[in-house]
């Protein structure tokens, strides 16, 4: 069909993200203001001080955004869309009050995006005219600072929950197995943690990999998260005093987290495979999103998983991975806009006066 423009934003935690995206996928501007720095020093996401740092960046934001695209005045764009949950309440409202308004002064279609879908669906930008393997069914494991899950993801807003977190998202383990090892936290401690883990030893600190027993698709990190603190509370002076300590339990932890998520993705392999003609064709797309898919060793890992599992059905050929570029994997404008760009395809428009903030949104 004919091309349009969406403008995205996203404020739904600690990034202020905003992006115009074509409905072919390209990217025509892009600007994103992380508010690590602020978050650093109080150790963690302040809701009120996330709110202000969104009010004061945003304005800013949208006009970089319409600059880069070469574009003055949101008057140029077709549709506007902003992420409406879930996320932190106070901070979801500045950008829906603020689209909502500029819906109603542009005379612009204004589309509520779900976070979450959001991060799923940018494993599909530019699709259909990508290279194939992104088309529907996908198995997505969509793993971020507060979800951990397996979905099947069956069309736009067609998500079956398979697996969850029973506790803390990966994320949210890493934030604060990086605490314990004094890396910096603001805007969440992964890369830092990923950072020291590469000059450790793997198999350095016993930690356990979670539920290797149970055969089933959800997760668990409090325990891992757990063992991670004891192993560094419980070393003997002279353990901890090793130059490589800290880095040993950052590559310990980070590879028993990685084998937990091979393991649960294999089984959930092996359901594809075994509902391949009950669902009448299965997934043979992994999808991985969220912030902790910028993970290079995850990355890695689950790139070997996928070329060494054969893919369900009779088409032969092994699971196909797709992620998308680490900066698109973390909240971003674009996963909005382009969410948007898909939902509009699918006839979904939502009047601006009815749409409120849902800060939970299963
Ligand atoms: O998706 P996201 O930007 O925000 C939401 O939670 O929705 O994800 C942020 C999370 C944080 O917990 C952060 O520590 C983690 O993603 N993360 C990483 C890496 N980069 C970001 N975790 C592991 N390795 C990374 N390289
Ligand atoms: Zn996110």
């Amino acid at each position: 069909g004919e091309l349009f423009t969406v403008l995205g934003v996203e404020t739904s935690c600690d990034d202020t993200g905003v992006a115009i995206v074509r409905s072919d996928g390209a990217i025509l501007g892009e600007a994103l203001a992380s508010q690590a720095a602020l978050h650093e020093e109080w150790g963690g996401v302040v809701p009120t001080l996330a709110r202000d740092a969104h009010e004061q960046v945003l304005d800013r934001m949208i006009d970089k955004a319409l600059r880069a695209a070469g574009m003055e005045s949101v008057d140029q764009v077709d549709v506007v869309a902003v992420t409406v949950g879930p996320g932190l309440e106070i901070c979801l409202r500045v950008g829906c009050e603020r689209v909502k308004a500029l819906a109603i002064a542009h005379a612009k279609p204004f589309v509520g995006v779900h976070h979450l879908e959001a991060h799923v669906l940018m494993a599909r930008l530019g699709a259909p005219h990508a290279a194939a393997g992104v088309a529907f069914p996908l198995l997505t494991l969509l793993t971020s600072g507060g979800h951990c899950q397996l979905l099947l993801s069956r069309g736009v807003g067609e998500h079956q929950v398979i697996g969850s977190t029973l506790d803390d998202a990966l994320g949210e383990a890493y934030d604060k197995v990086a605490r314990l090892l004094d890396l910096p936290v603001g805007g969440g401690g992964g890369a830092a943690l990923e950072a020291l883990a590469r000059r450790g030893d793997p198999a350095g600190v016993a930690l356990p990999v979670p539920m290797r027993t149970k055969k089933n698709y959800d997760f668990s990190f409090a325990g891992l998260k757990t063992a991670a603190r004891l192993a560094v509370e419980r070393a003997p002076p002279e353990r901890r005093a090793e130059p490589n300590f800290f880095a040993d339990v950052a590559a310990s932890f980070q590879h028993a987290a990685i084998s937990h998520l091979e393991q649960r993705i294999k089984y959930a392999m092996e359901l594809c495979e075994a509902r391949h003609d009950e669902w009448g064709g299965a997934p043979s797309t992994l999808v991985v999103s969220g912030g902790v898919a910028a993970n290079q060793e995850l990355r890695r890992r689950l790139q070997v998983l996928c070329d060494e599992t054969r893919a369900p059905g009779q088409a032969g050929g092994s699971w196909k991975l797709v992620l998308p570029p680490p900066r698109l994997c973390t909240d971003n404008g674009v996963m909005v806009a382009w969410t948007a760009v898909e939902m509009v395809r699918n006839g979904v428009a939502h009047v601006p006066d009815d749409q409120q903030v849902k800060a939970r949104w299963p």
